[in-house]
């Protein structure tokens, strides 16, 4: 299949080994901003944080939190261009709710009018919170997409990328306690340029299930 969309899914990859030397242009960090900006989220929730690590005394706060586990990870801290932590909101309510459906109205993708029907979907995101307001399983769902954002958009800029659950959420939660903000940050996102001759996954075949084995088309 020679279509772009497959050409450049078939080359992205999970980078194993970065190129310390090599950085993210400004004109293609705003194209990722921008695409995190973009995600599609239920009921337009963005229940979510990009925290971007970028200068030095970030990388090393990020390295830190490797301290206990997921040592594998950890050189992409300092060797990679830029990380993104991705984040979710584990109580997002009807109040935080407010402040998007306040930003429907404003781009004028939603009349005045309609202000209350669409507050009513919040009944999407209480279906999915608990006694104590945590909705984080169903926020975290919504963070995933964003995730799938951005590696396709990486994938499209020929940037190479390693996402990361291995991370220590709780460490990452005290190192990155202001930032975060109540957030929690259970995947990150590591971006830049592969080191050449040193990255063992770079330049293998994709390794998927067959489509019979997982599309069934009726
Ligand atoms: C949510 C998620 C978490 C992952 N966590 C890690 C990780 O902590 N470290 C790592 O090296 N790779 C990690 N991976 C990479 C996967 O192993 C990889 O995407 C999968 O094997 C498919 O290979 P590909 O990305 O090269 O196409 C993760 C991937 C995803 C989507």
């Amino acid at each position: 299949m020679s279509q772009q969309i497959i050409t450049d899914l078939n080359k992205r990859y999970t980078a194993k080994k970065y190129d310390a030397s090599k950085r993210i242009s400004d004109t293609d960090l705003e194209i990722i901003k921008e695409a995190l900006r973009l995600s599609a989220s239920s009921i337009n929730s963005q229940p979510w944080k990009f925290i971007i690590i970028e200068s030095d005394d970030a990388k090393q706060r990020f390295s830190d939190s490797f301290a206990n586990k997921h040592q594998f990870n950890q050189p992409h801290a300092k060797e990679a261009s830029h990380i993104i932590l991705f984040a979710y909101d584990p109580f997002f309510t009807r109040d935080k709710f407010r402040e998007r459906v306040d930003a429907e109205v404003a781009s004028g993708h939603l009349p005045a009018e309609m202000y209350d029907n669409f507050m009513g979907a919040y009944a999407f995101a209480e279906a999915n919170t608990d006694e104590q307001g945590y909705n984080g399983h169903w926020t975290k769902a919504q963070l995933y997409l964003a995730l799938g954002n951005v590696l396709h958009t990486l994938a499209r800029l020929g940037i190479a990328s390693t996402p990361m659950e291995g991370v220590d959420s709780e460490l990452l939660g005290e190192i990155f306690e202001t930032e975060l903000d109540g957030h929690v940050c259970e995947v990150a996102l590591a971006m830049g340029y592969h080191k050449e001759g040193e990255d063992w996954n770079y330049g293998l075949p994709k390794a998927r299930l067959p489509q019979e084995k997982i599309i069934q088309t009726l």
